[in-house]
């Protein structure tokens, strides 16, 4: 404690370097270089809210292309099966493309850079909002299917970019705050896309491809602002050794950097795939017990918490789980999903701890491991709220409104923690040399469990008709009990503490750190 008084204050002393620069300021690059990076965010959000509401409508053109490809005067309807699975497809194929592509975030981001990796990027943004809106004029499903795979990649790839690239040119005390801006963009997007899909927008049998080519505007957008902003000064510092540039770069972040530039790039073998060097000890770094774990393990299962909640089942198929609840408006109650969403992200944010240096705001007394568990345990009152409500349906009308809060509450529950949390986690948990690693592999576990969510939950609703959350329950008390034991609570604690920690290095609550070190100086996660 008294060394990290000590850091604090020796950080809060560098917060102006020797010409008088402010490192923690919020410069108009600064602001630049983020809005640039999270509209990678917001076309995510976007691709995953906008085949929600013109279900009917899209389905209505599969159909109309099916009939029309058949030889003959008397064409037959496609059959519901055929049609579930084609639409299924059509909406789970865009994880399969996050999967894929999500593996290559490592090797991507450290062979082109973070920031021209998010430009490049965009040619998959281009040819996927292309296919889409191409799909009427060329009478074709098949487009639909393509486009939303490769439009899949690109959000897969953003999902891991956009954190590495904000989380390292923030200066260390706005690093949390700016962190969570990247989830913050993906609830807008899909808030958009629900907003800009209702029937009275673009949601209509003529305008439908025009509302899924809309993602190129973001695209159009990125490409033509990122030029303006710096490569990450950490990524040109560590990974590549340019010092002087990193220097110069006009991110404040990059001015703080001191010696020695050459380190090893991403290494899939930091992963610590061997060593048994994460300390969990029982309820967190402060308990008691003498649990190992990996941080990769960690990280890997807070992922699958995010996904295997169900939170996906709601932002893809929300307008028919309403019908069948027996909501009047499912069209206007998904997009109140989408408002709750976006406002519990905006409280989550001033909730979640800012890690560093600075005393920590109001919310920081909650950590990010209380959060969490808030969150699961929430969305289990939920999901088991909405079983019982959907199961009284039939006798009791009114509880379709006691279905719609429960749903509500399930995506505000999902924001409080393992909307964000996840994504946020992986970088504090490792190194600079094996954070794009442990990015691809975290990413490609969420996305896979994305993809099975997306593509199960319709037949698994037939299936199981009102019980089909029940399913998802289980899996909240797994995970909540999982993070129970399992995870650290990192509150109130610097990201060199936590991987130090993690690592059975000497943490920094066993020796003290002169202000002005080099570990000082890189700041979170460069010391691992
Ligand atoms: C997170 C998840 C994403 C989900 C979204 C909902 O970003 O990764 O899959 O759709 O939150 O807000």
């Amino acid at each position: 404690t008294r060394a990290v008084d000590r850091t604090e204050r020796g950080n809060r002393g560098r917060e102006e370097d020797s010409e008088g620069h402010n490192e923690a300021a919020i410069t108009p690059t600064l602001v630049l270089s983020v809005f640039a990076a999270v509209l990678g965010s917001l076309q995510f959000g976007f691709n995953i809210g906008v085949i929600n509401a013109p279900q009917k409508i899209i389905e209505q053109h599969y159909n109309a292309t099916w009939m029309e490809r058949q030889v003959t005067d008397q064409p037959v309807p496609i059959d519901p099966v055929t049609l579930t699975t084609l639409w299924s497809l059509s909406v789970a194929i865009f994880s399969i493309g996050g999967m894929i592509s999500s593996f290559c975030i490592s090797f991507v981001s450290e062979w082109l850079g973070r920031k021209r990796a998010m430009i490049a990027n965009n040619v998959l943004a281009f040819v996927g909002g292309a296919c889409l809106g191409l799909a009427k004029l060329g009478r074709s499903y098949e487009l639909v299917i393509i486009g939303r795979f490769v439009i899949g990649a690109y959000s897969g790839l953003s999902s891991g970019l956009v954190p590495m690239y904000v989380s390292e040119i923030a200066p260390t005390r706005l690093r949390g705050a700016l962190g969570t801006l990247h989830q913050l963009a993906v609830v807008l997007g899909i808030l958009a896309a629900q907003v800009l899909g209702l029937d009275t927008l673009l949601g209509t049998a003529e305008l439908w491809p025009l509302l899924l080519a809309l993602t190129l505007v973001p695209a159009a957008a990125q490409v033509l602002l990122l030029p303006f902003c710096p490569e990450s000064p950490r990524f040109l510092f560590l990974a590549r050794g340019k010092e002087a540039k990193a220097k110069e770069s006009e991110c404040p972040q990059g001015r703080g950097l001191q010696g020695k530039g050459e380190r090893p790039g991403s290494k899939w073998r930091d992963l610590g795939w061997k060593e048994k060097g994460f300390r969990s000890r029982g309820k967190g770094l402060e308990g008691g017990g003498r649990d190992r774990e990996q941080p990769l393990l960690v990280a890997i299962m807070l992922q699958l918490s995010q996904q295997l909640s169900g939170i996906n089942a709601i932002f893809y198929y929300s307008t028919s789980i309403f019908e069948a609840a027996g909501v009047g408006r499912p069209a206007m109650a998904t997009i109140g999903a989408g408002v709750v969403n976006t406002a519990f992200t905006v409280l989550s944010v001033s909730l979640a701890p800012s890690p560093g240096t600075l005393p920590p705001p109001p919310g920081e007394r909650m950590g990010r491991r209380t959060l969490h568990l808030l969150g699961l345990g929430g969305m289990l009152g939920c999901a088991v709220t909405m079983t019982m409500a959907l199961g009284l349906l039939d006798r009791v009308p009114a509880m379709s409104y006691v279905s719609l809060v429960a749903t509500l509450g399930f995506v505000a529950f999902f924001e409080v923690g393992p909307g964000p949390i996840p994504w946020f986690i992986v970088a504090e948990l490792f190194g600079q040399g094996p954070r794009p690693a442990a990015m691809a592999l975290a990413g490609c576990a969420n996305w896979t469990c994305n993809f099975l969510v997306g593509m199960t939950f319709p037949a698994l609703a037939d299936a199981c008709g009102p019980y089909v959350f029940l399913l998802f329950a289980g899996l909240l008390l797994a995970f909540f009990l999982f993070t129970y034991f399992k995870v650290p609570e990192t509150r109130g604690r610097t990201f060199e503490e936590i991987t130090a920690t993690f690592r059975r290095t000497p943490s920094l609550l066993d020796h003290e750190v002169k202000p002005g070190t080099e570990l000082d100086c890189l700041g979170p996660n460069d010391c691992a």
